[in-house]
């Protein structure tokens, strides 16, 4: 998703400040230049990973945007995976040169807007071994969500449902990503959504699922242009200041790195931070809206 915001995360705002955490890994952005909502050129996507590093982030898996249809027939497959290709091995070359200690990935955020598609293709995981980050189409989701999930983890294929605090069709009591999560699924939540950069019912709902300990990765879903937030350190000093950094490197380095090996991530424990502790964060780096 595009936004409009500024603030000290922006670029040209002045002071570098030194990484909040080395090492962390992000599983969801929009980098790779021109081919779907994201990073528009090389060069915005080079400033964007800049800022990345800056905070931290010693490996991304970038993921632009892909219809599930695309993957039933292969010469449409081959069509929509063929431009992008070529424009992230241009991009790989820029941050070999810019930024060597930074490792560069590429998978996709599959849009499910079919129920059953074949991602047998390597170029659609997430690292070397079959597991995909999953969206469903409009923020809604449809009816039998679990058993789509479940049908994929025993086809072979991990999903990793993309933040599932976004969407607007929850039940009162939250409990589908639950179910996401008992098919198989690996929950993946967008370090914006804590701070209410996608307003107060995705922010509520990200409370919720950390204090249930469902969460199972951050990620930024940072769609690569000058004026959009990280939002990475904003999240930090939220767990820092409730004293949870054992979750914080859980979510952000442990198990991203564990999630696109494919290896099960580790239990984070619940994370409990009062909506009142988040709206000081808001006020100290500045409106987030
Ligand atoms: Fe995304």
């Amino acid at each position: 998703m595009n936004g409009s915001e500024n603030g000290p995360d922006a670029a040209g705002s002045g002071s570098v400040e030194p990484p909040v955490t080395a090492g962390l890994v992000d599983l969801h952005s929009h980098l790779v230049p021109a081919v779907d909502d994201g990073a528009r050129t090389i060069d915005d996507a080079i400033e964007g990973i800049g800022r990345m590093v800056e905070r931290g982030v010693r490996s991304i898996v970038t993921t632009p945007h892909l219809s599930a249809t695309a993957t039933l027939r292969p010469s449409r497959l081959a069509a929509a995976l063929e431009p992008v290709d070529r424009a992230f091995e241009a991009l790989s070359d820029r941050v070999a040169e810019r930024f060597p200690d930074i490792e560069l990935g590429r998978g996709h955020e599959m849009l499910l807007d079919v129920p059953d598609p074949d991602l047998s293709d390597s170029r659609l995981w997430l690292g070397e071994v079959p597991v995909v980050l999953v969206e469903w189409p409009g923020l809604q989701f449809p009816p039998g969500t679990p058993r789509v999930l479940d049908e994929m983890v025993r086809g072979g294929i991990r999903p990793v449902v993309a933040h599932p605090e976004r969407y607007r069709v929850h039940n009162q009591r939250l409990t589908t990503p639950g179910e996401w999560r008992e098919a198989g699924a690996w929950l993946q939540m967008n370090y914006g959504s804590l701070v209410g950069r996608y307003g107060p019912q995705a922010r509520a709902h990200a409370l919720t699922l950390l204090e249930r300990g469902w969460v199972d990765c951050f990620a930024s879903d940072f769609h690569g242009r000058a004026h959009l937030r990280l939002y990475i350190r904003e999240c930090r000093e939220l767990f820092m200041k409730m004293d949870h950094g054992e979750a914080w490197d859980l979510l952000t380095a442990v198990n991203p790195d564990r999630i696109r090996r494919g290896e099960e991530p580790l239990a984070v424990p619940p994370v409990s931070i009062p909506i009142g502790v988040v709206e000081r964060i808001r006020t100290l780096f500045g409106s987030i809206r």
